[in-house]
């Protein structure tokens, strides 16, 4: 089989396909309150979005995660994890608000759904109502206490540090790891909301040396945990005989572009390259030709052909899309 490689030698063996670019929340960090969506008229179908994940199966995709906005808010999801494992896949996981989560669990267990990362940005539900813009803590508490207690504990929780607002909280976050099988990450604030002059970005971001720093000087001494995939983003450590694990995603303080495995498609048949760089490649019309698997590889050898070196996070630049219509 041929491997999908990019010009700079990185092979590229892990897909994220986000179902929808809409979401039940409305997290400041990722969307602006009064985001217009996309036409659905636009959006693929899932059955288009299976076409093209068999055409990456194809050249060496072996992992695929199934993004948003919010993934489960699109009708068919659960049933979408089922056809994505039936194709082949080592790997099918899924980034999810948690909203939804819980009476969807069954249903994705059943699936074949292999792990899951709830995004979860403080323990107070007042500031999780202010983070999101929605009220909804609890909900997504409970969705997370019952993901524990299926096939898929551990699960990975997404925090995304803003100083003033969730980073007092980063000890007791990190405490979560002493009593559950979680894996806590904390994710450095990427400045991909609009914020042209990077003043938000500033005044709130927090470096993962920090964050690690502060845990270390609450609870005592963290421990590397060696990384399954060399290629994931998180650096992960351990307290002394934690369940889980804690760890920080620092693509701006330390991109992991070097190591990047991944391409992204969005919902409306775009390829992401990467995710910090506006370029996009149209897919769209290939999946939709007569031939499609041919047609989307060829697309495919010239995203990976044009996918940059490296991303950048500087606020200044200005950027099309939200967090959301590329999925994180
Ligand atoms: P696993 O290691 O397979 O669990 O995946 P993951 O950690 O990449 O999954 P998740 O969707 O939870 O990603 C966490 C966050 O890391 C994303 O939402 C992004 O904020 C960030 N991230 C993931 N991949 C990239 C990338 O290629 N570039 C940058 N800059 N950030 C990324
Ligand atoms: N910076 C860093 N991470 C972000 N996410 C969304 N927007 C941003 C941002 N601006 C993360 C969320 C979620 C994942 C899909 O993307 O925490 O877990
Ligand atoms: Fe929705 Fe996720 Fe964006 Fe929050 S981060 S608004 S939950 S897509």
């Amino acid at each position: 089989m041929t491997q999908l490689i990019d010009s700079y030698r990185r092979k590229i063996d892990y897909l994220r396909i986000s179902v929808t670019d809409r979401c039940n929340f409305r997290c400041q960090y990722c969307m602006p309150e009064d985001i217009k969506f996309q036409d659905k008229s636009h959006i693929l179908t899932l059955e288009e979005m299976l076409t093209f994940a068999e055409a990456c199966l194809a050249l060496g995709v072996t992992k695929v995660r199934v993004t948003g906005g919010e993934p489960l808010v699109r009708r068919g999801v659960v049933k979408f994890v089922g056809w994505l494992k039936e194709l082949g896949f080592d790997e099918v996981t899924m980034t999810t608000n948690g909203y939804l989560l819980k009476e969807n669990l069954e249903g994705l267990v059943e699936a074949g759904l292999d792990r899951i990362n709830i995004s979860l940005d403080t323990l107070q539900p007042e500031k999780f109502a202010f983070i999101t813009r929605r009220n909804h803590f609890h909900r997504v508490w409970e969705a997370i206490m019952a993901a524990l207690k299926t096939p898929l504990s551990p699960v990975k929780i997404n925090a995304v540090a803003m100083r003033g607002i969730n980073d007092d909280e980063i000890p007791e976050m990190a405490r979560l790891t002493l009593r559950y099988p979680m894996h806590v990450r904390f994710i450095e604030l990427m400045p991909l909301n609009g914020d042209t002059d990077g003043s938000r970005f500033r005044k709130l971001f927090v470096p993962g040396e920090e964050i690690l720093e502060r845990a270390q000087a609450e609870l005592g001494e963290l421990h590397p945990v060696e990384k399954e995939d060399p290629a994931a983003p998180a650096d992960e450590f351990k307290f002394e005989g934690a369940p889980g694990t804690f760890g920080v995603i620092t693509p701006v303080s330390d991109p992991f572009c070097a190591r990047c495995s991944r391409l992204r498609l969005t919902a409306d048949g775009k390829i992401h390259p990467c995710l910090l760089t506006d370029l996009d490649v149209d897919v769209k019309g290939a999946i939709r030709s007569e031939d499609p698997i041919p047609a989307i590889h060829e697309v495919l050898w010239h995203a990976a052909r044009v996918k940059p070196a490296a991303g950048t996070a500087l606020p200044e630049q200005s950027r099309r899309r939200t967090m959301s219509q590329i999925g994180g």
